[in-house]
């Protein structure tokens, strides 16, 4: 985890130097000081190098005075769309196997300091855990980033905010990046009961409990495995008061609910060989549900939120549902389970019910690697949403924006009509699957919509955006824990 610090505007002696340059601006401040000093060695090599200060470019001066590195990098327009978080990212990018550095922020913020530091440290994040052969000089990344900034204090308190996110962020990263063999239901539940010192309430349902409850549906999924399901709840009370009252009740609650399939082997409807291995991601929407809690009890958000998850591993073996069966939800409702591979809805429909009947959410979102469709629909930019309210709808699309965790919009049919049809079985009351390949994605959100009530509710099909085959932005490739920042930024809008 890379250290971010702030310090008054003041040129350091030497070390590694990274100054931002707006599009189309001249050195200034103390940047323009470096260069005299330098006898104007700094802008000299800009303009040999062509540099205008757009976002991306960057230019390295070895060796300058005492200085063991000089970056110069592209701040580029005032006005562009995240543009102090997307230069930290490309600072971490542009510092490479460094270990330590400082950034110039003038004429930034402070909040647009602590932007950076956030951009840089997501940028920076990796998963070592499992190597035991690397060199130290492949070990060698950034460790400490010093910001620079005319604010220093107004920066430090916006970056305990910020940091609170990014710890999210990696609590996420770390959960999905996990093997199957390390992170199976029981132990993706123990890593949450971490989050206690944060002040979360963390509540753990077993097998056992969860027969009794009558989960249908999720332990129809698990049985196939021989590890036992789980489903946490997480509550996060900062509206009605924590701590000081325990017994205190979430009043109009946000719901977070995630998938958490740890591995989907596509059970007795197996999945074919290539690619499996992709399918230790399945579980994405829960590990996205845990980190949001996570940024939201460490920024002591003065909302009150629930975060919910299913947790079980879909295998085949004598035990495993067969296609055909029929079980009975927790709703109530009896589903014909046509193909097992269908699994995460089934994993869903009861923990969505629950919590709809527990917390009377104010609004209710999901997030589940739930479809391959949404890929061949929309595939690696925007995650798909369907939902019953425009209002939610609306609130979603605008922090997706903001946060650049992008959302579009699918067409959901009302019950009975259109698109929901598709999914009535001959035998029970509703089948897993639709009539065939077409439209995927929506039958997967219609069966889900079969077991919301009156709740205004949004599903996030995040399949094709919680992994990235390569560096983009403020991710690095691996595990991107989409929807945590998106999450975080919706629910400020109820503070
Ligand atoms: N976990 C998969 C969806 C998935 C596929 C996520 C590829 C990421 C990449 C889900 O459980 C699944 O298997 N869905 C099936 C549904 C089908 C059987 C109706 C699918 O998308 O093929
Ligand atoms: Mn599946
Ligand atoms: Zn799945």
């Amino acid at each position: 985890m890379v250290e971010i610090v702030f310090g008054k505007l003041a040129l350091p002696k030497d070390g590694v130097l990274v100054l931002p340059v707006g599009e189309g601006l001249p050195l200034s401040g103390e940047a323009a000081m470096l260069d005299e000093k330098l006898s104007a060695a700094l802008s000299n090599a800009m303009a040999a190098a062509e540099f205008t200060g757009k976002s991306g470019q960057s230019l390295n001066i070895y060796n300058a005075g005492a200085y063991k590195r000089i970056i110069i990098i592209g701040a580029g327009k005032d006005d562009a769309p995240r543009r102090a978080e997307l230069l930290g990212a490309a600072i971490t990018a542009a510092l490479g196997k460094e270990t330590e550095a400082t950034i110039l922020t003038q004429g930034f913020t402070a909040e647009q300091a602590a932007e950076i530091g956030l951009g840089a440290r997501l940028r920076a994040y990796k998963f070592e855990k499992y190597r035991t052969t690397q060199k130290p000089e492949e070990k060698a990344r950034l460790k400490k980033l010093k910001l620079l900034t005319a604010a220093p204090k107004g920066a430090e308190a916006a970056w305990e905010i910020a940091k609170a996110v990014a710890n999210g962020v990696e609590f996420t990263r770390d959960l999905v990046t996990e093997p199957a063999n390390v992170l199976y239901p029981a132990e993706f539940a123990e890593r949450t009961e971490g989050l206690k010192k944060l002040g979360l309430k963390i509540e753990i349902f077993g097998q056992k409990e969860l027969e009794k409850l009558g989960f249908g549906t999720l332990l129809a999924v698990s049985q196939g495995s021989i590890r036992e399901p789980r489903m946490v709840v997480m509550q996060w009370l900062g509206a009605s008061g924590h701590g000081e009252d325990k017994k205190k009740k979430p009043k109009d609650p946000l719901v977070f609910v995630g998938k958490g399939v740890t591995f989907d082997t596509g059970g007795i409807s197996l999945k074919p060989a290539a690619g499996m291995e992709d399918m230790k991601w399945d579980m994405a929407g829960a590990g996205t549900v845990a980190g949001l809690m996570c940024a939201l009890a460490g920024r002591k958000a003065k909302i009150d939120a629930i975060g919910l998850i299913g947790l079980v591993e879909n295998m085949p073996s004598g035990s495993a549902t067969r296609p055909g069966d029929v079980v009975k939800s927790y709703a109530g409702k009896t589903v014909e389970i046509l193909n097992t591979d269908a699994e995460g809805r089934l994993v869903l429909a009861d923990v969505l019910y629950y919590a709809q009947e527990r917390f009377a959410p104010k609004f209710m979102v999901n997030l589940a690697t739930l479809t391959g469709a949404i890929i061949v629909g929309l595939g690696h930019e925007y995650a798909g949403m369907f939902s019953n309210s425009d209002e939610l709808v609306g609130k979603l699309t605008a922090s997706g924006e903001a946060v650049g965790e992008k959302l579009w919009r699918m067409p959901l049919s009302k019950e009975g009509e259109g698109y929901d049809k598709e999914i009535d079985s001959p035998i029970a009351d509703v089948k897993n699957i639709g009539g065939g390949r077409a439209g995927g994605s929506i039958t997967a959100a219609q069966f889900l919509q079969r077991f919301v009530n009156n709740t205004p509710w949004a599903h996030l099909d995040i399949a094709g955006m919680a992994w990235g085959a390569k560096d983009a932005g403020v991710n690095p490739k691996g595990a991107t824990a989409f929807g945590v920042r998106l999450l975080d930024h919706f629910t400020r809008g109820f503070e």
